[in-house]
């Protein structure tokens, strides 16, 4: 093992300096020391200890805390350590001792500095060997102690060693941000009942902090509250699988454990906690942010009664807008946040898991189970830009129905949506709420996701509690209802940690609207849909089935088993699916005779006959009036043709384009041009473009 560098990262104003020792050519089973409590030197009034943070490649990543000896002899329990240190290391060390302890008061130690410990490199800064057997001897010491058991206590570092210590000692829980005490202090007096606060958790502070909150309030009593960290291999990816057993075929899914939190005997009036927030553009993603959260929910839903309960998060990032929700939110002032929560509402919510990597709602739900509050709940969906889903829609809503859900349905529509298609929506039962669309700032102008941001709308649906969002392109084969005792923002999972946003559970709020609608500028959603940016807001999300969003996809690497089965839950009767979602060309854009999506080849993956005759048979339940707003467009029956035409060319295996088109839409005109074999006749041949045919529908 070589020791290639050891720098310091740079101090932190808190208590606990920082030192990296990057540690080169390890063997594969030093993996195993991860969470490995470390001595690195130990003098008779201080040590330096850390604990193994990472590996990365065949570097070896420790961080190092420094304390005074004493502390950590209580801490650790470790009455004598046999160690000695190495003259280059503790020359280095007493020079961080003395710029870290009082006496000089500068904020000197704040300017990174260097422990350089190369043995590689010409331009060492160890003039004689002497030195460098010194350091090589120290590092001798180190790997001797990260073997010894009795301070390696891997994995067993939390329940070895009290907390009030370690807060602060893991990188991943260190906030290092200036907390502005008279801001504080003005967020605290704005609680009415400040007098009677005697009860102060603190959660996440270091001992500085803790003293200034003692200066702050000296009459109430100050609890340091005590948290286990989560292991180093939890990241947001565990917490968040793309795919879980939701079967539990091969496995039952179960999410990390979070440590919880010893609860205090005394009844907290105010919980204060200082979250993480890092730069990077996943400070939302942090899982000892998400753990700071958890666990003061956990800790205020505990609380008794209807015992008054502030929390303050001091953070310069929102906490999870769905767990501390913006209604409860008293006050906001830079970076401190202080609520008033709805202990009941948060005592449920504490009942989810930690992530998605369980489902929060049992595969097989009880469907008659919920009553809920039927006239505070609605399905709702959104038809902005264009007229081409009005027909989905009304096909959705049918299926509601015959799915056997009473629950309001609401449309919400642009200005793009005519008088005649409105008046087919409300013949299929949805109640029609014209909207403003709204545009995605960062979208191109006329991209087909530039005003997918309307979606935000639903959050204004304020006179229902609940809403369950469904897309237009989608059919209910069974009732749903019991999603409605599901929290915001329950949905099924998309790829990597996100969620699909074609079915999910809103809670409409306008301060929530409002948050969305704050960072618009800010927030980069992935792909430029609304599903991106409400996957960047609601990174906390709960997982429902995917039988209730279930994509009508085939992917690569479905083999013909798995095609089979999909195949076999399309047609299932009585249905087995609770929600199919028609990817790809839409079974209402194509003949009702087969599933057109055969015929292009970069659209056949989403092609099955049995779903799309699942689509048809709703369709043909409904009313004559309603199927004629179904009917095409002469431009769109000719290039329905076309692109039979071309998979003939290209001879397609399905063979489906050598079916007869017997749907009688084919002979049904909406147009005033109702040539469609006019019309790809001069397709391909000559520069004339379907423009020339205006099509202005008919209204009946
Ligand atoms: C993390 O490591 C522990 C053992 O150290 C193991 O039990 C646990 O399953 C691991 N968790 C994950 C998410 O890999
Ligand atoms: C953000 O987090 C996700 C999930 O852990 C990860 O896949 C992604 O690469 C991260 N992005 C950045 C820019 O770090
Ligand atoms: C939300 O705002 C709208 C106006 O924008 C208002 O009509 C409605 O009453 C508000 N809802 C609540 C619950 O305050
Ligand atoms: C935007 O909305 C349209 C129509 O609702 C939908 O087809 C499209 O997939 C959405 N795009 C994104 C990127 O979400
Ligand atoms: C089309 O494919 C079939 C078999 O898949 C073959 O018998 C036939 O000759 C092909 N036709 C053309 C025009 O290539
Ligand atoms: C089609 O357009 C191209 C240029 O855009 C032109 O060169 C060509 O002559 C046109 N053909 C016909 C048949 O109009």
């Amino acid at each position: 093992m070589n020791i290639v560098d050891a720098t310091q990262s740079g101090l932190p104003a808190g208590d606990t300096p920082m030192i990296k020792l990057v540690i080169e050519s390890m063997k594969e089973e030093d993996v195993e020391m991860n969470g490995c409590v470390c001595v690195f030197c130990c003098r008779e009034d201080f040590l330096i200890y850390g604990i193994v943070q990472s590996f990365h490649m065949q570097v070896f990543l420790a961080i190092a805390w420094f304390i005074s000896k004493y502390e950590l002899v209580r801490c650790l329990g470790i009455s004598r350590l046999k160690l000695r240190c190495g003259n280059v290391m503790r020359t280095h060390v007493k020079d961080i001792y003395q710029r870290k302890f009082p006496g000089s008061k500068d904020r000197d130690f704040e300017r990174p500095f260097h422990i350089a410990i190369q043995d590689k490199n010409a331009k060492s800064k160890f003039h004689s060997p002497l030195k460098l057997a010194l350091v090589i001897l120290l590092f001798g010491n180190l790997l001797a102690l990260l073997y010894s058991q009795n301070v390696c206590h891997r994995n067993h570092v939390s329940h070895a060693v009290p907390l009030w210590i370690w807060s602060g000692l893991d990188s991943r829980y260190i906030s290092h941000l200036d907390i502005d005490w008279d801001e504080i202090a003005k967020v605290i007096g704005t609680m009415s009942d400040e007098n009677e606060v005697q009860e102060i958790g603190l959660l996440n502070f270091n001992k500085n902090e803790i003293n200034h909150w003692k200066q702050l309030i000296p009459d109430a009593e100050h609890i340091v509250l005590q948290l286990d960290y989560v292991e180093k291999n939890v990241t947001w990816d565990t917490l968040y699988p793309e795919w879980i057993d939701e079967e539990q075929e091969e496995e039952v899914p179960i999410c990390p454990y979070f440590p919880k939190i010893d609860m205090p005997r005394k009844r907290l009036d105010l919980i204060a906690v200082k979250l993480p927030c890092r730069d990077d553009v996943n400070w939302s993603r942090d899982v000892a942010r998400l753990h700071l959260q958890l666990t003061t929910a956990e800790l205020a839903a505990a609380s008794k009664g209807y015992h008054p309960l502030h929390l303050l998060f001091v953070t310069k990032c929102f906490p999870i807008p769905n767990l501390f929700t913006c209604k409860e939110l008293v006050l906001h002032q830079g970076n401190a946040w202080l609520y008033k929560p709805n202990l009941n509402v948060l005592r449920d919510k504490t009942q989810l898991p930690v992530g998605s990597c369980e489902l929060a709602l049992p595969f097989k739900p009880k469907e008659h189970g919920y009553s809920g509050n039927v006239y505070r709940e609605a399905y709702a969906t959104i038809l902005h830009s264009a007229d081409v889903y009005v027909c989905g829609a009304i096909a959705a809503a049918q299926s509601i129905r015959m799915a056997g859900s009473t629950r309001d349905l609401v449309i919400l529509v642009d200005e793009t949506i005519s008088g005649y298609h409105r008046s087919g929506l409300e013949a299929a039962g949805w109640k029609v709420r014209e909207i403003q669309r709204i545009r995605n700032p960062k979208a191109e102008k006329d991209a087909y996701n530039e005003w997918n941001y309307s979606k935000f709308r639903l959050w204004q649906l304020t006179d229902y509690n609940k809403i369950i969002f469904i897309d237009a392109d989608m059919l209910i084969l069974r009732n749903i209802d019991f999603l409605f005792s599901m929290p915001e923002i329950s949905a099924t999972g998309n790829d990597a940690t996100l969620f699909n946003s074609g079915v999910m559970v809103v809670e409409p709020s306008n301060c929530t609207y409002q948050l969305l609608m704050d960072h618009i500028d800010k927030i980069v959603s992935y792909n430029g849909g609304d599903q991106g940016y409400l996957n960047e807001i609601f990174t906390w999300w709960h997982r429902i089935p995917k039988h209730m969003n279930f994509l009508k996809h085939f992917w690569d690497r479905d083999d013909e088993e798995e095609k089979q089965i999909k195949t076999g839950l399309f047609g299932a009767e009585p249905p087995i699916l609770y929600v199919v979602h028609y990817l790809g060309q839409k079974p209402w854009l194509c003949f009702r005779d087969y599933d057109c999506n055969w015929n292009v080849d970069i659209l056949q993956e989403f092609a099955s006959d049995v779903a799309h005759w699942r689509w048809w048979q709703v369709h043909d339940s409904m009313s004559e009036l309603l199927q004629q707003f179904c009917l095409l467009k002469t431009t769109h029956k000719a290039q329905l043709q076309w692109d039979r035409m071309q998979a003939q060319k290209a001879n397609y295996t399905d063979g489906h384009w050598e079916i007869k088109i017997r749907d009688r839409r084919l002979k049904r005109c909406i147009d005033n041009y109702c040539s469609w074999k006019n019309m790809l006749k001069h397709w391909g041949e000559e520069n004339s473009t379907e423009n020339e045919f205006v099509h202005r529908p008919r209204v009946p």
